[in-house]
């Protein structure tokens, strides 16, 4: 099952197979080099899975050719019919399924150790392997409950509000703190002397429990760092199980997904202005589950028109287009560019503003817009942009909410307090697109900036709106 003394060629086409990882990786840092980077990848892929294959006594042939197509078929139906506003679910479900697979494979080392090679003379499972073992178990546990927290929370099938334990942080520090002893005594002690396996099974179901109290704190605007934690998670979960099945393009895959998850958790960290090690410890950002939601007054606020719009942008020197998660539910990105491509032929200067949390993903402004051709020279990063908003005529908001919201900047009890935020307000005027004024971004609070003074409402769904604004330029 596995192949102790290396086989050179297997080596080289595993080594192969990282160096395509790598420039996978690379291509995936600019959207005009995701393609060729998901090509890289697949190719890698392929490699060390065929490697695999072709050097391991796995399974028969006709069942390893089964579960490839019933793995196929279920990743292309997928890929298909999900939707874009759907892809960070997705994300955490695959996360899960990663954790699962770490636990089980775990799960069947710790059952049948001499099949996978990690036992002594005696029959005992070596010490290096049990430690192994448990870190791949309980790292594949809380992905795996985390996860489909996780995934419950973005799917809308729990609500995304925190649930604040009392003493959380005392109860995830006191499990993690087993979790890591009962690793450390199972290592320690000889395999005859650690009992049938309590320790093993105690551990993981703490590992359980603590993915799902990680993430149940986690509410607001937190969930991208979420997401990308146990993304890195994931990749650890992995690497540990390379080692145990002595498999160098698993340890190599999963501390590249491991590191790569953990660098963009800290690019993130840093765009929501959280500390990082307050994610990892789960809970941040929610120390009171207070916040602006259900405090709402009818206060005045006023209502613009599609004519309206245009009118005052093609009036204006400077507009700075700031899109969030309803353009992505409209799929307004090319009506869109259209307007931007027509205010820019009456000689006004157009900018795209990228907040790095803007919709549900890392990165899913970037891809829409890259989507819709607009030209990358004109889309902005929000520290580039936000100091340009003083000296802007126009700041004009499709389907953003938190993003744009100077709670973020003012109040801390708001669950959003601390994440750097567009300076819409200091924009001579604001459009400001969302279908109601009821509805609210994904923290769930409300926006000052509806209120202002130089603020108009556009309330509809941001493709119709856009389309009408794209009607009224070209009269
Ligand atoms: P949000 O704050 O979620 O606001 C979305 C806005 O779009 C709402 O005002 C909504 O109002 C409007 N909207 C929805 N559908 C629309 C449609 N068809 N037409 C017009 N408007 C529509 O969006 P954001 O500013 O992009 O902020 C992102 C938030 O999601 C942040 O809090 C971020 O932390 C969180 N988040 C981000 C990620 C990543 S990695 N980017 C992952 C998970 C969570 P109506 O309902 O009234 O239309």
């Amino acid at each position: 099952m596995s192949e102790h003394a290396v086989n050179p060629w297997v080596a080289i086409a595993y080594l192969v197979a990282g160096i395509f990882f790598i420039l996978a990786l690379r291509g995936l840092s600019h959207p005009t080099a995701s393609r060729r980077g998901n090509r890289f990848g697949m190719a890698g892929m392929l490699i060390a899975v065929v490697t695999t294959l072709v050097t391991h006594v796995i399974a028969s042939l006709p069942e390893m050719l089964i579960a490839i197509a019933l793995g196929a078929v279920i990743g292309l139906t997928t890929a298909r019919k999900i939707a874009m506003t759907a892809m960070p679910q997705l994300v955490a479900a695959f996360h899960s399924l990663v954790g699962l697979a770490a636990v089980l494979v775990a799960t069947a080392a710790f059952l049948d150790p001499g099949g996978f090679g990690i036992v002594d003379a005696a029959g005992n499972i070596l010490a290096v392997s049990r430690v192994e073992l448990m870190l791949g178990a309980a790292i594949g546990a809380i992905t795996f409950s985390g996860s489909v927290i996780a995934f419950a929370k973005l799917n809308g099938n729990m609500s995304g509000a925190p649930i604040l334990l009392p003493g959380r942080h005392v109860i995830n520090l006191g499990t993690i703190v087993a979790i890591l002893g009962i690793t450390a005594f199972y290592a320690a002690v000889p395999q005859a002397a650690a009992g049938e396996g309590w320790m093993f099974w105690t551990a993981l179901a703490l590992a359980f429990a603590v993915g799902f109290l990680l993430i149940i704190p986690i509410g607001g605007a937190d969930m991208p760092v979420v997401v990308s934690m146990l993304n890195s998670y994931s990749g650890w979960a992995a690497a540990a199980m390379g080692f145990t099945l002595h498999n160098t393009a698993m340890i190599i895959t999963g501390a590249l997904v491991g590191a790569s998850g953990a660098i963009l958790s800290y690019i993130m960290c840093r765009a929501m202005n959280r500390s990082f090690i307050s994610v990892i410890a789960g809970g941040f950002g929610a120390e009171s589950g207070s916040g602006a939601e259900g405090e709402r007054i009818d206060r005045p606020w006023k209502r613009g028109s599609a004519e309206d719009a245009a009118w005052i942008m093609k009036e204006a020197q400077q507009v700075i287009i700031i899109p969030g998660y309803g353009m992505a539910v409209a799929q307004a990105q090319h009506v869109l560019r259209e307007m931007g491509d027509l205010l820019k032929a009456q000689g006004v200067t157009v900018k795209y503003a990228i907040h790095p949390v803007a919709g549900r993903m890392p990165g899913h402004m970037n891809v829409l817009l890259a989507e819709a051709n607009v030209p990358y020279d004109d889309v902005f990063e929000l520290e580039d942009i936000n100091g340009e908003f003083a000296q802007t005529d126009v700041a004009f908001i499709i389907g953003a909410n938190d993003v744009v919201n100077p709670a973020a900047k003012t109040d801390r009890s708001s669950p959003i307090y601390g994440m750097p935020v567009f300076d819409v307000e200091k924009a001579k005027a604001i459009f400001f697109i969302k279908r109601s004024m009821s509805g609210v971004g994904y923290a769930g609070v409300d926006n000052e900036v509806f209120y202002m003074d130089q603020t108009m409402m556009l309330l509809a769904d941001a493709k119709k709106m856009v389309e009408d604004v794209v009607k009224a330029l070209q009269h």
